[in-house]
């Protein structure tokens, strides 16, 4: 049994200064762009997010589908995402305070969805095998999966040495998790690659894989 990782506070932390980060914003971007290149939306879509901190990625993907559904287990995150949304007028947004892994009844996403998609929050969740079935609970059959996040790193890429995370995920072991948890036809690409001096000093491209999937219609 994984136990599961609290994150809350270093994201609520880091929540009003999240957006200030040129290479947050820049990966972030790349991410959107590599999700409007490789899914093939529908205006119809109805969407979840999980993990969609301040919306840097939510945003961009709300003009390609019909409704967002955002959580994140972060208040801080998601007050600043509301904030992005009214001075945008944005409605197609929900954004939620909820932890994907725990969802208590009165938080958790209504319904089932069309598309669910994640970016840079894999890594921070423990359980992944639980976490992949658990989308795929909430996925329509045929809905479609995207998951943006870091190849196998050296382990260095997170600043601080004491965070729990995964340290990147190497594709083929994903892979077999996603058939695991009743995904098909899956495929990998390259979303972004990140160059930067890392805690050891040492300058390193990290990459950023893009995994696409779609659910089973039968197990
Ligand atoms: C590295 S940030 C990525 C934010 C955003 N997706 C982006 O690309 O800028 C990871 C986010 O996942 C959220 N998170 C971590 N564990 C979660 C969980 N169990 N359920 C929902 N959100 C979670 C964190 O609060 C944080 O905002």
């Amino acid at each position: 049994m994984n136990t599961h990782w609290n994150n809350t506070n270093r994201f609520d932390s880091e929540s009003e200064t999240w957006d200030k980060n040129p290479g947050r914003v820049k990966l972030a971007g790349q991410i959107a762009q590599s999700l409007k290149e490789m899914v093939p939306f529908q205006k119809k879509w109805n969407a979840l997010e999980i993990g969609c901190g301040t919306g840097l990625i939510t945003c961009p993907i709300a003009e390609k589908v019909s409704s967002i559904t955002a959580i994140d287990t972060s208040e801080g995150m998601i007050e600043t995402l509301k904030a992005k949304m009214r001075a945008r007028q944005t409605c197609a947004i929900e954004a939620l305070v909820c932890d994907i892994l725990t969802e208590p009844d009165n938080e958790k996403p209504r319904g089932k969805f069309d598309f669910i998609f994640s970016s840079m929050t894999l890594h921070h969740i423990s359980d992944t095998s639980g976490l992949l079935k658990k989308i795929n609970a909430y996925l329509h059959p045929g809905g479609y999966l995207a998951i943006a996040d870091l190849d196998e790193e050296d382990g260095y890429f997170h600043e601080n040495p004491d965070e729990k995370v995964h340290k990147g995920f190497p594709r083929d072991a994903l892979l077999a998790q996603l058939k695991d948890a009743g995904f098909g036809d899956i495929t990998f690409s390259t979303a972004a690659t990140i160059t930067k001096i890392n805690r050891e000093e040492r300058k390193m491209t990290y990459t950023i894989f893009l995994a696409l999937a779609r659910k089973r219609k039968q197990k």
